[in-house]
């Protein structure tokens, strides 16, 4: 609700807890968060059922990295009196309409998922994965229309999720509300759909590099640069970035890694315009220089976020944040049910839920 009362349109995205979170989050998807707070119902999902469909041997960790994450995206600007952080385990809605969703869907089509074919390569799962690693493809389509978003921002890995997601909501549409097959897509919530049919919002930097300039940032590369690292981690880990650069009077790549992170992280765009003229010319400007430079504003940037962490130290003070999430989303979701099951003939009385 805006301060006049009036409902906006709801937003929901989110991760599975995988480990803390770096720069290539930040620039990818939680600064548009940020932004989205002030003009959008934001909702953010922690998929830590999710977790489990790779790492149920790990309940421990998988609890230790959700509050983890919770406690960067605090730090980061998540403003938890104005957007919902949520525990996706405590939100039962979204298990019961997985149920419903995964009747609709050909298991065939759910293994056709670029994303779902690219994570058991990635992680080598072959045929020995368990039931719940697709199924969490239907359970993405249930995170997100219960809480019947406008759109979803994501990364571009996303996007085929999202096109499950969109034929589930059509499909859901089609079956149980008339809505008719020739119907647009934007115009399925009029013609009396539960569901509006969510766009992607893919931001405008889908992946960052990571500092070996090779592979998009990730944990488990060792190539990432953490909100929580402190200001001599980050500079050393800049002062890392191998550019083949000899010495300063040779001529640079404006393109590379060390200039596309220029380009990111410093804000005054006529100063890497500078570097970046003076660079190409090979114009007495070494790497360290730059990379002093970088390091700087990246510090710069991650200086408020170090700030903002002491008020979170405490794992209650995170539960917190977590439980009060949950209870808002537990009152969009309940509702969203209420209508998919009204509309597929399970509306036989009503519930409440309780969290305390
Ligand atoms: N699959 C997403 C990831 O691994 C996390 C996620 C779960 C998600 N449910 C979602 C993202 C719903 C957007 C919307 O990053």
């Amino acid at each position: 609700m805006t301060s006049h009362g009036t409902p906006r349109d709801r937003i929901l995205t989110g991760d599975t807890p995988t480990g803390k979170l770096h720069l290539g989050h930040w620039v990818g998807s939680v600064k548009r968060r940020v932004e989205l707070q002030d003009t959008h119902d934001c909702f953010f999902i922690l998929a830590n059922m999710h977790a489990f469909t790779t790492r149920s041997d790990q309940p421990d960790e998988i609890r230790a990295d959700t509050l983890e994450i919770v406690r960067d995206l605090l730090c980061m600007g998540i403003d938890p009196e104005r957007a919902s952080i949520f525990l996706q385990s405590e939100v039962p809605a979204i298990a019961e309409l997985t149920f419903l969703f995964s009747m609709l869907l050909p298991f065939n089509r759910v293994m056709r998922n670029p994303t779902l074919k690219e994570e058991i390569k990635v992680k080598g799962l072959g045929e020995n994965y368990p039931f719940g690693f697709p199924l969490y493809a239907v359970g993405q389509t249930a995170d997100i229309l219960a809480f019947r978003p406008v759109g979803v921002p994501v990364g571009e890995d996303q996007v085929p999720h999202l096109e499950l997601t969109r034929e589930v909501a059509r499909r859901f549409n089609q079956k149980y509300c008339n809505v008719g097959d020739k119907v647009e897509d934007a115009d399925h919530v009029d013609e009396g759909g539960v569901f509006p049919v969510p766009v992607a919002d893919v931001g405008a930097v889908g992946r960052l590099v990571g500092i070996d300039g090779a592979n998009k940032m990730s944990k488990s590369l060792n190539n990432a640069i953490y909100i929580s690292d402190t200001a001599k981690q980050v500079q050393k880990k800049v002062n890392k970035i191998f550019t083949g650069r000899q010495s300063p009077t040779e001529p640079g790549d404006p393109d590379n890694i060390l200039m596309q992170y220029c380009d990111i992280f410093i804000p005054d765009q006529d100063r890497v315009a500078e570097l970046r003229r003076k660079y190409a010319a090979g114009e007495d400007i070494g790497d360290g220089h730059i990379k002093q430079e970088l390091g700087a504003s990246i510090n710069a940037l991650l200086e408020p976020m170090r700030e903002r962490r002491l008020q979170f130290e405490q794992d209650s003070d995170v539960i917190d944040v977590l439980k009060r999430g949950t209870i808002e989303a537990n009152r969009v979701t309940e509702e969203t049910l209420a209508m998919a099951k009204e509309a597929a003939g399970l509306g036989f009385f009503p519930r409440t839920l309780d969290i305390h």
